[in-house]
């Protein structure tokens, strides 16, 4: 197995979406890696959220400082639950997204929405729900930057973990393993739903590098505290997971 650092990933769907600036402020000078931008239509999930122009305000806050007054941009995670997909992608890039992941049921060229990202200068990610076969990665995983398990069904924050998607983490991480061994490239393991500090480490013992929280990190007020506690679960599930390959 690769040594891989794990990513905290907050989703801003449980933040306030009064004071969204602050918030990911706040999260990033907790010890966010990446801020996950949840963006639904009504439509592809029955809830709606926020669009590019929210993206772009919060564009100038997803940054990092890092000493002697240097910044440096922390990656905007946008989430697409959307249908169709290709026309937001531009407005999206445009906006600053850094990641821009869809699901392959919302695009009808799935092949053509992933080069559509690309072109953009953007990564390219592609997210499966919890029904969804990791066969939809056969043919597209060598041109992915990331691989988006959802472990709960797309549409809200809050839901509970589906454990039963544990040994499908492992699957995907073997498939993410060899893609990269072809390519030579990174190709990011996320998985989004359910995530907390209980189950962080089984996560990343499965072989999840990128675990997206939104309650866990928003809910009780202690940012720095809920990422560290995530962080440090998923980096011991890392090392077991390491072991237990080796072994
Ligand atoms: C659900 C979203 C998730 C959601 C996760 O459709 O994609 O990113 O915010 O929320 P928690 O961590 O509360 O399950
Ligand atoms: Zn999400």
């Amino acid at each position: 197995m690769n040594e891989r650092t794990i990513r905290i990933a907050p989703s801003l769907l449980s933040a306030d979406f009064a004071r969204l600036g602050e918030e990911v402020r706040t999260v990033i000078a907790g010890g966010a890696d990446l801020i996950h931008f949840d963006v639904m239509d009504n439509h592809y999930v029955p809830n709606l959220t926020v669009g590019p122009l929210v993206c772009q305000a919060i564009r100038p806050h997803a940054e990092r400082a890092t000493g002697h007054g240097a910044t440096e941009s922390v990656p905007i995670d946008v989430h697409l639950m959307v249908k169709p997909v290709d026309a937001l992608v531009p407005m999206f890039a445009q906006a600053g997204a850094d990641i821009i992941s869809f699901h392959p049921e919302a695009s009808e060229h799935v092949d053509r929405t992933i080069q559509l990202i690309r072109s953009l200068g953007v990564k390219a990610g592609l997210v499966l729900n919890p029904a969804t076969p990791l066969s939809v990665l056969d043919h597209v995983i060598d041109q992915l930057d990331l691989v988006l398990l959802m472990t709960v069904n797309p549409g809200f924050g809050g839901q509970a973990f589906i454990e039963r998607l544990l040994p499908k983490i492992e699957r995907a991480r073997a498939l993410v393993d060899a893609a990269m061994a072809r390519t030579g490239r990174e190709i990011w393991l996320e998985v989004d739903g359910g995530v907390k500090r209980e189950n962080a480490r089984r996560i990343a013992a499965a072989g999840a590098d990128t675990l997206v929280a939104g309650s866990a990190v928003f809910t009780g007020g202690r940012y720095a505290e809920a990422i560290g506690a995530l962080r440090a679960e998923a980096l011991l599930g890392h090392h077991q997971g390491a072991t237990e390959l080796a072994a």
